[in-house]
């Protein structure tokens, strides 16, 4: 069986959505330098993850190379430098021949590679799915998935397939986490089919719920939170319905160069503790009304959290009722709300606000025993 190292969603960072190829040895150790020093590492983000880019060549006996230029160092003394900061160390391969970006794949080389992600020290595998060719994606990852078990380490395995052969049915035994659309962009809305904004993952993912669990979670993609391209509001949005979903929380931005909110949104206690709650379960959409949306997620202990969604362009009311909770009526319960911190204790019916556009209102519900 899989090693049990997710319990919980991962938490880290990855180096594609803001620097995509850009990667040397200099940006990595900036990045674990900025997760240990910014309050990331004290908020419960511990990976720090190499996208594509980071390869080069095979040596004659084929072993994997990573680029001499940006990599000088060797891949070793990275991961042993973001180790000492009391991180982790992630790193990317592709179940293809190359990678998307066209460096080697590890497609007949797995069993090698996982011995050398070992040896190097390497505690998490972005593994993708580009120039597959014909490869059945299930068969693909779990000669990986047995090559990472054989390796000797414990190597989280995040599945990197897109969503389009239904890895629910497959994934769950196999990897700690899968893809289950195609690439997030740092927007909103859009409609054409590459890259996804915010809304149209969501929607996406919105059936997948009843799928994951500890060591098999739904992966959203990675978090665009801080990259420019959304409000504050919409990355408040983008942050707590990712929490929602208990989706993966591998930030994607900067984090040596964070403004207030970047920080403030991405080190969010009690969402945190929302997208880590170690019932596992995920929430899901209980109302759609047009532009309005409620979302419920059970907690431990017999909590809740639910978001109020405004999708639409003006600040509307909006109400969660108990019945969303399955809860009657009558029971009296302490609402927090996680953005603005304000508690109301001894509440009974419903809870109510005004939403902004393309915001939230994001609760923590305890009732009172
Ligand atoms: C496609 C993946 O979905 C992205 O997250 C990223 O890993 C790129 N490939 C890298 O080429």
């Amino acid at each position: 069986p899989k090693p049990n190292i997710a319990p919980t969603p991962p938490m880290g960072w990855n180096s594609w959505n803001k620097f995509a190829c850009n990667v040397s040895e200099q940006l990595l150790r900036q990045q674990a330098d900025a997760m240990a020093a910014s309050g990331m590492k004290d908020a419960g983000y511990q990976y720090i993850v190499i996208d594509d880019c980071w390869q080069k060549s095979r040596d004659a006996d084929g072993n994997i190379q990573a680029d001499p230029e940006r990599f000088p160092s060797g891949i070793k003394a990275l991961a042993d430098y973001v180790h000492s900061k009391g991180l982790k160390f992630g790193l990317y391969s592709d179940a293809g021949a190359l990678t998307c970006a066209g460096r080697p794949g590890s497609a007949g080389h797995e069993f090698q590679d996982a011995r050398q992600y070992a040896k190097w020290g390497v505690d998490y595998l972005k593994y993708d799915w580009c120039h597959t060719g014909p490869r059945n994606p299930e068969a693909a990852y779990t000669i990986m998935a047995k090559a990472l078990r054989e390796s000797g380490r414990d190597i989280v395995l995040s599945i990197c397939e897109w969503g389009d052969h239904q890895p629910v049915r497959w994934a769950p035994p196999v990897g700690h986490l899968w893809r289950t659309t195609p690439d997030i962009g740092d927007l909103w809305d859009n409609k054409e089919p590459w890259p996804l904004g915010v809304v149209n993952i969501l929607d996406r993912q919105a059936e997948l719920w009843p799928y994951a669990s500890p060591n098999a979670w739904n992966d959203p993609d990675m978090l665009e939170v801080g990259n420019g391209g959304m409000t504050t509001t919409e990355y408040e949005s983008h942050f707590s319905l990712w929490a929602m979903m208990a989706a993966p929380l591998i930030a994607g931005n900067d984090m040596s160069r964070m403004d207030a909110d970047t920080a403030r949104i991405l080190t969010n206690k009690d969402v945190i503790a929302v997208d880590q709650d170690p019932l596992g379960k995920p929430g899901r959409r209980t109302v759609k009304e047009g532009d309005l949306e409620v979302w419920v997620r059970p907690l431990q202990g017999g909590e809740f959290a639910a978001v109020l969604f405004n999708r639409g362009k003006a600040p509307t009311d909006m109400k969660l009722t108990w019945g969303h909770l399955g809860l009657p009526a009558d029971c009296k319960v302490d609402v927090k709300d996680l953005w603005s911190k304000k508690v109301t204790k001894g509440v009974s019916g419903s809870y109510a606000g005004k939403v902004a556009p393309h915001g939230v209102i994001m609760v923590r519900i305890t009732p009172v025993r």
